[in-house]
């Protein structure tokens, strides 16, 4: 595998933690991610191409002899892009199109959890706004409305009232706020406990876990105000613990695995669990085909061994069988801050210097950039989440605390952060970092 040529689509935060773990490998690969960002330029060759391009990424990796690609975000998944990749001959880690639905719509998903008897929460769908106004007059609130396709995180709505609920359907369904990905809709039961993501590395039938991560999506602390992508998240999560963990995975991964492989469309990269952990149980609230983000901030930095060729393994569908339903080996704990641009998640602003991004940094910090520009030599924000500041230290305590300090040296006008990341929600206003 010595001088492999690895490109890494997509561009934000998750991408440039991805870059880093692979920049870590002992063979040295020759990184290109495309489009990446100015703060990936140090580990990786920049391609100005958009991650859904399927065509220009499949022309380009061919004429530049790839040897292996890791799809970052969704939308290359739901167009494509694994699938076109590997008809040339390319390893590619990521599911075809066909196997993404797990994530690109979430009607297909809850039809498939209840087909194979799996926990998730009551629901109905809606295919009309008429539809869905009829059936939002028979449940109890609060209630939780997902609009089937993706939405670039914004497609998940807890409404506490009716008048809420009414609200989200005419933007989505009358109003076409989210374009086709609203057009059908999803009202699940919504459901107490606490939530983990549970990232899952699979060549289609083994499978092997990265440590059970939690993801903070409200913008507020305490859990309150509007989802966004996710503002902060940490590894390993208080819950679940590495044997439940590895309990959920053959409770629930090898059941949709082995569906996957008979309806010939076998699923080969990650599969991210987001699980509510009840007192009945865990519950699938969703899935996602692919890192999380956050998530991929906090596991990626805490591997203890070679992601390579565990990921290059994975897309040849050949991890190795006494690895299978096993931890990938990590150590000690990490807290990743999500630094947000003003405005966000509504209309983020954009154009703001960023100062203090210079190091020195103590060991364990990794600044992840996202919504970040380079202008005339300034670091100015281009997106909504800005930065992702994760921090690595022997227990949660530690990272946070580390995490918190290499936060305090950056500013932007208008940068938004919670304070209450890695917290429990009993913590939530008993700690001041
Ligand atoms: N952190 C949630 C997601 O990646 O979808």
């Amino acid at each position: 595998m010595i001088g492999m040529r690895v490109l890494v689509v997509g561009q934000g935060g998750r991408e440039h933690a991805i870059v880093e773990a692979l920049h870590r490998a002992e063979d040295s690969p020759q990184i290109f991610v495309a489009p990446g960002n100015p703060g990936m330029e140090p580990l990786a060759e920049r391609i100005p191409v958009a991650p859904d391009d399927v065509e220009s990424i499949v022309g380009w990796s061919k004429k530049n002899e790839i040897d292996f690609v890791v799809v970052g975000p969704e939308v290359a998944l739901a167009a494509g892009l694994a699938d076109a990749l590997r008809a040339v001959g390319i390893a590619t880690l990521g599911p075809g199109a066909a196997a993404a639905r797990l994530e690109s719509s979430k009607r297909y998903t809850k039809d498939l959890l209840t087909r194979l008897g799996l926990p998730t929460a009551p629901y109905r769908v809606a295919t009309s706004a008429d539809e869905a106004d009829a059936l939002l007059a028979t449940v109890t609130y609060p209630i939780v409305l997902k609009a089937d396709g993706l939405a670039a995180g914004k497609g998940v709505v807890i409404a506490e009232n009716a008048d809420e609920a009414r609200a989200t359907v005419d933007a989505w369904m009358r109003d076409g706020a989210l374009g086709p990905a609203g057009e059908t809709i999803v009202i699940e039961d919504f459901i107490r406990g606490e939530e983990a993501s549970v990232l899952v590395l699979t060549d289609g039938q083994r499978w092997m876990l990265f440590p059970p991560a939690r993801d903070h999506k409200r913008i507020g602390e305490g859990d309150t105000g509007p989802n966004t992508g996710g503002m902060g998240a940490c590894a390993p999560a208080r819950l679940p613990s590495e044997a439940d963990a590895i309990a959920f995975g053959k409770r629930i991964v090898d059941p949709i695995l082995r569906t996957l492989r008979e309806e010939n469309t076998p699923y080969r990269g990650i599969l991210y669990l987001g699980l509510m952990l009840t007192s009945e149980g865990p519950q699938v609230l969703e899935f996602n085909a692919r890192f999380g983000d956050p998530e991929a901030q906090v596991v990626l930095p805490l591997l203890e061994e070679d992601a390579l060729p565990l990921l290059w393994n994975a897309a040849l569908g050949r991890l190795p069988a006494d690895r299978h339903a096993t931890f990938l080996k990590y150590r000690g704990a990490a807290v990743c801050v999500v630094l947000a641009s003003r405005g966000y998640p509504a209309r983020p602003a954009t154009g703001d210097d960023i100062e203090g991004l210079e190091g020195p940094w103590q060991h364990g910090i990794h600044l992840f950039h996202a919504g970040i520009d380079k202008h005339m030599g300034r670091w100015v924000t281009s997106g909504g989440r800005v930065l992702g500041v994760t921090a690595r230290g022997v227990n949660l305590e530690e990272a946070r605390e580390a995490a918190y300090a290499a936060t305090s040296r950056i500013y932007f006008a208008g940068m938004q952060y919670r304070r209450d990341i890695a917290l429990t929600s009993e913590q939530v206003g008993r700690t001041d970092p």
